[in-house]
């Protein structure tokens, strides 16, 4: 793979499960290198759970594995003068990230969203949804998810030269909370098998699951041709209710308490493993079309 992305940037946008992949995929990529120093991050930057983004180098490569933080990939900022007291930001649902001028040139590049699509983490923050200069009071969160997605499909349309960049979009890592969810003690400690069925996965996941893919599959023309893949993960994903941080997100030798698990993140090595391979089968397979050399096909 390290070869392949050779004077080439590999872009993750998205929440902190995206910041998983990227890690998870930064630890493959780099038992392959004998000399680890020739990994570093570009602004010394430590791997935190961050706010803007990392940038890591290979150097006998000449790539970069990046992470954005964009949770809800459009632009969250202040509300239009004027708003009431109540609204503290909006999210402007027509609108890219402020980052996304970064990320557009990258030569791979995988969006994630979803876990922040939710109350606690909008309106009871007092964060709204605004499209063009209105705020937009009344607007189901569900409702306002669609229109994001809808923004990301028009921008790779729009803002991404198909020629040069393979996008990606991961589909949603289902949590697993037994007997609550994160405030309120639910637990995935001393889960230690897959379950074979999904029934600790929320009913709302597979709804998101379903409003996304509508969403992409209605714009299956424009999806072919901006060579949109989807790295659908959600349902293996749903079966490791054994993966997760649990009480370990601190590291392993201070266990957090038993009523403040962590059933959204995932141990590494682990999980996001495997989406990361999927992810090169789809990178491959986008290779060979776009950048066929007969020289190496000869010689096979
Ligand atoms: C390194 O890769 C970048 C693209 O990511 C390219 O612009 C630059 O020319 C490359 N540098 C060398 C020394 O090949
Ligand atoms: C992409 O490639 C096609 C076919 O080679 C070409 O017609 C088109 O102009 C290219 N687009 C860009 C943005 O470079
Ligand atoms: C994702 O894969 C599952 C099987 O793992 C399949 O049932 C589902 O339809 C797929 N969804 C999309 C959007 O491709
Ligand atoms: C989209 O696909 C449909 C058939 O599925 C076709 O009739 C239509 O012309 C296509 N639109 C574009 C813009 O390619
Ligand atoms: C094709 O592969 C050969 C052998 O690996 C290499 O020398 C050549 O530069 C490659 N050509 C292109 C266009 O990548």
């Amino acid at each position: 793979m390290l070869e392949k992305l050779q004077n080439k940037r590999l872009v993750f946008v998205g929440d902190s499960i995206g910041r998983n992949q990227w890690e998870s995929l930064l630890c493959m990529l780099s038992s392959a290198v004998p000399n680890k120093d020739s990994i570093y991050e570009v602004n010394g930057s430590p791997i935190t759970k961050h706010k803007g983004f990392l940038v890591f180098m290979f150097k006998d490569y000449n790539c970069t594995v990046e992470y954005y933080r964009a949770p809800f990939l459009v632009l969250q900022s202040r509300p239009p003068p004027g708003s009431p007291e109540k609204i503290k930001t909006t999210l402007k649902l027509d609108q890219m990230d402020w980052n996304s001028k970064k990320w557009r040139d990258a030569d791979v590049l995988i969006f994630n969203t979803g876990h922040w699509w939710n109350y606690e983490k909008t309106i009871r923050g007092g964060c709204y949804f605004q499209e063009g200069a209105e705020v937009k009071m009344e607007m189901k969160i569900e409702h306002a998810y669609r229109r994001s997605i809808e923004t990301v499909i028009q921008w790779i349309h729009n803002e991404v030269n198909a020629n040069k960049t393979q996008v990606f979009f991961r589909t949603f890592a289902p949590v697993h909370f037994r007997g609550g969810d994160w405030r309120t003690g639910g637990s995935c400690h001393l889960e230690t098998l897959p379950e074979l069925g999904t029934s600790l996965v929320p009913s709302e996941t597979w709804e998101q699951v379903k409003m996304v893919s509508d969403v992409l599959s209605g714009y299956s023309n424009a999806s072919a041709s901006i060579g949109l893949d989807i790295l659908n993960i959600t349902h293996m994903t749903a079966l490791r209710k054994d993966g997760h941080s649990s009480l370990y997100y601190l590291g392993s030798n201070s266990p957090a308490p038993l009523n403040r698990q962590d059933c959204s993140h995932w141990c590494l090595p682990g999980v996001p493993d495997t989406w990361n391979e999927l992810l090169y089968a789809l990178f491959l397979k986008h290779g060979t079309s776009h950048t066929f050399n007969s020289s190496i096909i000869n010689n096979m």
